[in-house]
């Protein structure tokens, strides 16, 4: 029996994928499963059990990837299941940023006593007009499924919609639209369009890419949306942008202590993938993947390690090393087989950068190959799937 825990809310839809050989456990140290949303893992210790780690989303920025990888826990993520919710908010978020819907709004409440509430109106308006998105230019920096449905659906609304990913995967530029102008560099981006929206994950290479050199670069009233994470953007830079005028309006899913009460600025409560449809659609995601990996071995979206089908298992075991990707560990672990006497009938093995995992089908098991196993150098975990 496998135990799992859920660090956030998880739907219910999600954990009824579980099979009967799952059960849900209090205590997060006896998991062998944990699911999350957005809790923060970085100071967590993992109890000996843990096996997998699934997100139900998908930025991974509060697991520490390396880390689990090292101790033999993969880690999984549920790439567009909340894509269709992200999007849906993102082109609020523009039509909120080019009409002051908010600031009209907040007028209301001030003179819904009035009597001559109407008339106060008719008057007053002017001061929250705006501009329409037809026939602007919408720039999108990242085209991840997240980013594809945006560009999809701005072209729908008349926008004129250029794309910049160096990393597109072939099935998303598959699902872009044809009238998506794709460029190569950000900059392209930044210099060109009305407004620009950032679709990718918080990497090194991406932290703070919205800051005061690329802000320079951008036309001015320029609207920014990021509904991605809080430090794609510098706000310090962004304040400064919005109080010269270089920035109209910052549209943040992920306010922090700054970007909440900064001027001009719409703040959103982390609320893209806050919906009945999103969130029921990445738990049962992250649930099929934790049940694949754990009943069968198989690696479906893993952010650490490498995707892995070795199909149903057929023989009588199936060995499951997680290991370092490094040289001779596939001639140590076929001799280790020898060794014992035991026919190895499949055998597939994968790396993604350092980390490399093998799935061996056999026709009998000993508590010895396990311990040979576990002792070779570079080796992380073995599990055995009888
Ligand atoms: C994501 O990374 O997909 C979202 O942050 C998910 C969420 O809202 O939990």
């Amino acid at each position: 029996m496998f135990k799992y825990n859920c660090l956030n809310k998880i739907s219910k839809t999600g954990t009824q994928n579980f099979t009967e050989n799952f059960e849900l456990c209090e205590n997060v140290e006896d998991a062998d499963a944990i699911l999350v949303r957005s809790a923060t893992m970085h100071d967590m210790k993992f109890g000996k059990n843990v096996k997998a780690i699934a997100r139900a989303g998908a930025g991974v920025n509060n697991i520490p990837l390396d880390r689990c990888a090292e101790e033999g826990i993969v880690v999984f993520n549920t790439p567009g299941a909340n894509a269709n919710g992200v999007k849906e908010l993102v082109i609020a978020g523009m039509l909120l940023a080019s009409r002051d819907v908010v600031g009209g709004i907040d007028w209301v409440k001030t003179i819904k006593e009035e009597p001559e509430v109407a008339k106060l109106i008719e008057k007053g308006k002017s001061n929250y007009a705006g501009t329409e998105i037809q026939g602007k230019k919408l720039g999108v920096i990242g085209l991840g499924a997240i980013g594809v449905l945006v560009a999809n659906a701005a072209v729908g609304l008349g926008m004129e919609v250029y794309g910049c990913d160096p990393f597109i995967s072939v099935e998303n530029a598959w699902k872009l639209s044809r009238s998506v102008k794709a460029v190569k560099t950000r900059e392209e981006i930044f210099k060109k369009c009305d407004i620009i929206t950032v679709h990718v994950p918080l990497l090194d290479d991406t932290k703070y890419m919205i800051n005061a050199d690329t802000l320079k670069m951008m036309k001015n009233g320029v609207i920014i949306l990021n509904f991605a994470r809080d430090l794609l953007v510098n706000d310090d830079d962004m304040a400064a942008a919005i109080a010269s005028g270089k920035v109209r309006k910052y549209v943040t899913d992920f306010p922090n202590p700054k970007s909440a009460q900064m001027a001009g600025t719409i703040a959103i409560p982390h609320l893209g993938a806050s919906t009945e449809e999103s969130e029921d659609n990445c738990a049962v995601m992250a649930v099929k993947e934790l049940v694949e990996y754990l009943e069968n071995g198989n690696i479906i979206n893993s952010v650490n390690y490498p995707a892995t089908d070795a199909g149903v298992k057929k023989t009588a075991a199936r060995v499951c090393i997680l290991h370092k990707n490094i040289p001779n560990m596939l001639a140590q672990f076929t001799g280790a087989f020898s060794a014992s006497e035991i026919n190895i009938e499949n055998l597939v093995n994968k790396s993604r950068g350092d980390n490399a995992y093998t799935i061996i089908d056999i026709d009998k098991v000993t508590a010895k190959i396990t311990k040979d196993l576990q002792k070779i150098e570079g080796v992380r975990a073995v599990r055995v799937i009888q």
